[in-house]
């Protein structure tokens, strides 16, 4: 039987089964039907859509309801910035732009500079921050439009956020996060609280235009448990349910069950890893062929427990004609797994290459997407 799995917002262990995710936290699979809905708004589906990546939903259906009823939505996702931002953070941000582009979506992004103080990643608040600022280089680098992107600080936004933020407070019950996160006597109080603070983004845009706004929060899957809760509170609050789109998680290089973390570098692609650091996590990674090259040419290799495919399939390779060639060969014992790191790692350096560019060139704009305290109207009740 396979090893339990674990799949928290700060936890991610063993060999993850996504069907049964879906059941244990009750989320929808995304079906055909919702995708051909979504091809009709936007003209076109995004590879991690057709391809089964982004797999599970809340509530969609009612996203493309409003919006083919001319109900736009605005976009909502975050980060947590605990070190640098690795190619599996990158997933539900390249669907937001392409949600973006497509249906015009605006998008606030936020940086919980304060989680990743209270959760003990840093002894300061200002580590946090700085990292986040940093973080926000690779966002903005993967070319959003400043006239519709909203990226923020907690720590900066806290004074407008925080009438928001105790309304919510005072409706989370300790027994609910206890049940929620596995919370026990001995977490911070801090951390206790923080769902309050993720919660408040879902309903941001409804409270500055003083209507309710749809809200669709693109995101791993592992975050599911706080827009839970945030779920459970909107109604009571006069604000619509956000909805969600999840995506899988990225395997480590170490294999399918090990933990991606900025303490291993070589466990994924950092996308500020120098071309020796990538191309090293790539040429040291697990793979799914064969023990030896006699018989891995006669069995073939195994791309759906492979790492190497996974970096293939969901992020460096987004030609299907390409991808299913690499899978044929693969199976068939044709392609060794010496040769598809080399082939990944061309595609991998070439990816750091423009990023790291287009993320210097970041510095000089990140005024115009960091949203700051004083920027927002003033609620008028909250
Ligand atoms: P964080 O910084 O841990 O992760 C940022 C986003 O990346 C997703 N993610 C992954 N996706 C694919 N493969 C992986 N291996 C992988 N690891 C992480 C996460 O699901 C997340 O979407 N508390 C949040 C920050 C946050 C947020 C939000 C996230 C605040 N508001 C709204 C999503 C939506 C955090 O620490 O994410």
């Amino acid at each position: 039987m396979a090893e339990e799995f674990v799949v928290t917002p700060w936890d991610v262990k063993g060999e993850i089964d996504y069907n049964r995710l879906i059941e244990r936290f009750g989320t929808r699979p995304l079906e055909e039907n919702l995708l051909e809905r979504l091809r009709t708004q936007a003209g076109d589906l995004h590879p991690f859509l057709t391809r089964d990546i982004f797999y599970s939903h809340r509530d969609l259906d009612w996203i493309l309801d409003e919006y083919e009823g001319g109900n736009p939505f605005y976009l909502y996702t975050g980060r947590g910035p605990s070190g640098e931002v690795h190619v599996g953070h990158l997933m539900p941000w390249v669907l937001s732009k392409w949600m973006q582009d497509t249906l015009g979506a605006t998008l606030y992004f936020q940086l919980t500079d304060d989680e990743k103080f209270l959760f003990r990643g840093f002894d300061t608040l200002g580590e946090s921050h700085h990292v986040g600022v940093e973080n926000a280089l690779d966002i903005i680098a993967l070319g959003f439009d400043p006239a519709k992107t909203k990226i923020f600080f907690d720590s900066d936004l806290i004074r407008w956020m925080y009438p928001l933020v105790l309304q919510v407070a005072r409706r989370i019950t300790f027994s609910t996060v206890k049940a929620v996160f596995g919370f026990t006597a001995s977490n911070n109080i801090g951390e206790i609280f923080y769902t309050s603070i993720q919660t408040v983004p879902a309903f941001m845009e409804s409270a500055v235009q003083g209507r309710s706004v749809p809200c669709l929060i693109p995101c791993g899957i592992d975050q599911d448990p706080h827009f839970r809760i945030t779920r459970d509170v909107a109604p009571g609050l006069g604000y619509p349910k956000p909805a969600l789109i999840h995506n899988k998680l990225m395997p480590s290089l170490k294999g399918m069950g090990a933990k991606m973390s900025a303490s291993d570098p070589s466990s994924a692609i950092f996308v500020t890893d120098t071309a020796e650091t990538a191309r090293r996590s790539i040429m040291n990674a697990v793979t799914g062929g064969g023990a030896t090259v006699e018989e891995h040419r006669r069995n073939g290799g195994k791309p759906e427990v492979c790492p190497i495919f996974h970096h293939y399939a969901y992020f460096f390779e987004m030609d299907d004609e390409h991808l299913q060639e690499v899978e044929n060969t693969c199976r068939n014992g044709d392609r060794l797994c010496g040769e598809c790191k080399e082939e990944l790692a061309e595609k991998v350096l070439a990816f750091l290459e423009k990023h790291q560019a287009r993320r210097e060139e970041a510095r000089d704009r990140l005024d115009d997407f960091l949203l700051k305290d004083g920027d927002l109207p003033e609620l008028e009740s909250a």
